[in-house]
């Protein structure tokens, strides 16, 4: 599928509702994503960021049909992958995208490993299954992935047992997985949440560096804004099930239009204006950098899917609602260089 600038989407999500059923009340359901639309270039990488509860897993796991129903329903949208509606494939044909041409790496390793079987003979397994590959050859190819994800011994790691690795290692073993059979689409959901900082660092750059290197998309969902800086081509903030402002990375960070962009970015300054998190060759605008903001958290909290306030769900914690914020809750719209439900954040000479 080309879009309009000739370039290949990869995955094109259109106004995608979920929603849970209140326990005993099946009639009562509360939205968890609220009508999200975003689209991934091959090759590209998109951040979907945000407080936890703001449906960024949700929104992910509905993708491949991993959310149980019920609780959850599914309430609309559409999500197509290399042209094809994975909404409308059966189980089988989607199992055949899932793990092979479409693979996810969550934030703890441990739940996603085997415990009881050795790190080669787990890598292997898929390769086999899907790939028909010999035990060897699947082997050899699990060995040959563990040294890109950056392991001195190999062998020996295939030879372990989970438990016996460090959490950095067992996360590149998840990364290494992710890579192996090839995808298109590697989903990472907050891959690096787990670790510590200088740890999730290397983990991102591997992870930025496999993906450039084999042209695979990445969608990478992280409550850290830092990271966004680090990886992201494009950003999608979410916040109470929507897509609040989205669009290139650079123009996000550094001319932010919504308040709640300004709130995460104020709340996150040592981290991007350090520049810590950027790779080399990769800046955010000179007033980010320069400007030193106290560390400021937005005050109160993600509103829960049965609390969700009318118009603006931002607007109890936003500092420049007006009385309309409580009945509108207008749609995204051209700002400066990014698209944003709200552009007060930029009017009020006080971005950070
Ligand atoms: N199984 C579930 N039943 C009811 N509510 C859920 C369930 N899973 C998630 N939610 C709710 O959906 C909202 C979005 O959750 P989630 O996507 O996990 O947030 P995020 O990944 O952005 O932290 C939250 O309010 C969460 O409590
Ligand atoms: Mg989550």
């Amino acid at each position: 599928m080309l879009n309009a600038d000739g370039r290949e989407t990869l995955l094109e999500v259109r106004n995608l509702r979920v929603g849970f059923m209140r326990a005993g009340a099946r009639e009562e359901v509360g939205l968890a994503v609220d009508g999200v639309d975003f689209s991934l270039e091959r090759g590209k990488t998109l951040c979907l960021v945000g407080e936890s509860g703001c449906g960024k897993s949700v929104a992910a796991l509905q993708l491949l049909r991993l959310l149980p129903s019920p609780p959850a329903k599914i309430l609309g949208g559409t999500a197509h992958f290399k042209g094809r509606d994975l909404g409308a494939l059966s189980d089988r044909e989607l199992n055949r995208i899932r793990g092979d041409r479409i693979c996810m790496v969550f934030q703890d390793p441990m739940s996603s490993l085997n415990p009881v079987m050795r790190i080669g003979e787990q890598m292997s397994e898929g390769l086999r299954l899907h790939r028909g590959l010999s035990a060897r050859a699947a082997g050899r190819e699990a060995e040959a992935v563990l040294e890109r994800v950056g392991m001195a011994d190999p062998a020996g790691v295939a030879r372990e047992f989970p438990h016996r690795l460090s959490g950095g290692m067992r996360q590149r073993v998840m990364i290494g997985m992710a890579v192996l059979p090839g995808p298109d689409l590697i989903i990472a959901d907050e891959a690096t949440t787990a670790l510590d900082a200088v740890t999730g660092r290397r983990i991102l750059d591997l992870l930025r560096s496999l993906t450039e290197g084999s042209g695979a998309s990445l969608l990478f969902i992280t409550h850290d804004l830092g990271i966004v800086s680090r990886i992201a081509d494009d950003t999608a903030v979410m916040y109470a099930g929507r897509i609040v402002e989205y669009g290139p990375t650079d123009a996000l960070l550094s001319r932010p239009a919504h308040p709640y962009t300004v709130g995460l970015l104020r709340s996150n300054p040592v981290n991007i204006m350090r520049n810590s998190y950027l790779p080399p060759g990769r800046s955010v605008a000179a007033p980010l950098r320069e400007r030193r903001r106290r560390l400021a958290a937005i005050p109160g909290a993600v509103p829960g899917i049965w609390d969700r306030p009318p118009g603006c769900a931002f607007h109890p914690r936003c500092a420049f609602a007006a009385p309309r914020c409580r009945e509108e809750d207008p749609p995204l719209r051209a700002a400066d260089g990014t698209f944003s439900r709200c552009a007060a954040g930029a009017h009020s000479g006080d971005r950070p």
